[in-house]
């Protein structure tokens, strides 16, 4: 059985990150979504509503499991018994960081592989900072995260 995790902050869950989550379900008998649990950064979502959110728009996924982490990545990956690593590339300007990250992984725990999937153009351009920009500006987030999720975002830029 080959598990992998998919990690990221997901703040919140884009349709590029539900597009590798859906392809690496066919590569994968597994995968473990997780959403790291990170202390330093203030994120817009809280961690249950990111691991809610992600397990909402994966329900129809039936080989896929939302949990959130804290520490490393490594260490989740073993506790999960994952071997492979996903992550995914929009552009050049992911590269340099995601080679860093999968090196120091690698020099953590070398028995952890990370893959790297190309995004679907049509995602390309897409991240969870520019939506919470263009959420910030009463933008229109249609096509760029899924659709039950766009009132829980826009909620959050409500003034009362
Ligand atoms: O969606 P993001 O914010 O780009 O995801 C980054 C993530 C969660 C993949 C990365 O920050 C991570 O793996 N953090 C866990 C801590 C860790 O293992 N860091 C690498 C060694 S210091």
């Amino acid at each position: 059985m080959r598990t992998a995790v998919y990690p990221g902050s997901f703040d919140p869950v884009t349709n590029g990150h539900l597009d590798i989550i859906e392809r690496s379900s066919r590569v994968f008998d597994k995968v473990i979504v997780g959403v790291l649990n990170n202390a330093d950064k203030s994120p817009l979502f809280t961690i249950d509503e990111r691991v809610e959110m992600l397990r909402g728009v994966t329900a129809h996924i039936d080989n896929v499991e939302v949990d959130s982490f804290t520490g490393l990545l490594v260490d989740f990956a073993k506790m999960k018994n994952a071997s492979v690593i996903v992550k995914g590339l929009r552009a050049v300007k992911d590269f340099e960081y995601e080679f860093q990250m999968a090196l120091l992984n690698k020099a953590l725990n070398p028995e952890y592989e990370t893959m790297f999937m190309m995004t679907d153009s049509k995602y390309s351009y897409i991240s969870s900072s520019m939506v919470k920009e263009l959420a910030g500006f009463h933008g229109d987030l249609t096509g760029l995260v899924p659709a039950e999720i766009i009132h829980k975002i826009t909620q959050k830029y409500k003034i009362d």
